[in-house]
């Protein structure tokens, strides 16, 4: 049976709330994208309103929990021991660009373990939900991690530099070494997707440089509650803020590490 702590239900009841706006927004979005000034200003918009929202909803209620959120950064609760890390819009430009890939992900720490997460794409009303020790979810189903065991067998997924970001070069190699030893290799554009999609089984592992622990928080839960493994590529354990995660089932985690860290530039 599906177990669902309070504080699960209040992060899915702030993140319906939310995805309403959002999906409002994203219609929105088709006609700006033909107008000369763009989506730009009116995408950051959306990005603070929905965080503002989510907020507004979690603190109300679960007063003086901390934050960790893309737009306002931290904030100090009176109640250490808790805080809620959001990335409002995972796949910002999938959004701005009139692409239905994208997600609200929230995160709660408890003693900075991670024990309650939400996944929610409000376009497919996807809603991945973990709790720690009680499993992980997509809507009412139980997910699984893939239980593939060959490379040749795979789909990897990933998330590529972009302009003014570092590490092309490095990608470049890790990509030529996935691509050459899977059976194929995706960029969907939002982490937070790419590990509920591992958590899932559609995806059977995904790795990614330079990410924020708003990315990728409440996904590592996601994960391992669906029987996978998540560290840094190089197998470290900073998973939060180490600057690099890997995820995937225990028979190609070690297998998929080895091979991003002999890729050589
Ligand atoms: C981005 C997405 C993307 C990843 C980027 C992230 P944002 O988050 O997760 O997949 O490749 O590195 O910054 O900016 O859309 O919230
Ligand atoms: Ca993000």
């Amino acid at each position: 049976m599906r177990y669902v702590s309070p504080a699960l239900n209040v992060m899915m009841a702030a993140a319906r709330k939310a995805g309403r706006h959002l999906i409002r927004d994203f219609g929105e979005l088709e006609n700006l994208q033909v107008s000369m000034k763009g989506p730009a200003d009116f995408v950051t918009t959306a990005d603070k309103r929905t965080e503002r929202i989510l907020i507004e909803e979690l603190s109300h209620a679960r007063p003086g929990y901390g934050f960790l959120a893309e737009e306002s950064g931290a904030t100090e609760g009176k109640d250490k021991t808790h805080r809620f890390i959001i990335d409002p819009i995972d796949g910002t430009l999938n959004f701005m660009h009139g692409i239905p890939h994208f997600a609200i992900s929230i995160g709660l720490e408890r003693e900075e373990q991670l024990v309650s997460a939400i996944v929610f794409n409000p376009v497919t009303d996807e809603m991945y939900i973990a709790e720690k020790g009680q499993g992980a979810y997509l809507n009412e189903k139980r997910l699984r991690v893939a239980a593939r065991k060959q490379m040749k067998e795979t789909v990897i997924a990933t998330g590529l530099p972009f302009l003014g970001k570092e590490g092309h070069a490095r990608a470049g190699a890790e990509l030529a070494d996935v691509m050459a030893a899977s059976a194929g290799v995706r960029r969907f554009g939002a982490a937070s997707l790419d590990l509920a999609y591992v958590a899932a089984g559609r995806f059977d592992g995904f790795w990614e440089h330079g990410l924020s622990a708003w990315d990728v928080a409440a996904g590592i839960l996601l994960v391992r509650e669906a029987g996978g493994m998540v560290s840094e590529v190089n197998g470290g354990t900073r998973v939060l803020d180490g600057g690099s995660i890997l995820a995937a089932n225990d028979m190609l985690h070690p297998l998929l590490s080895k091979l991003l860290k002999g890729a050589t530039v």
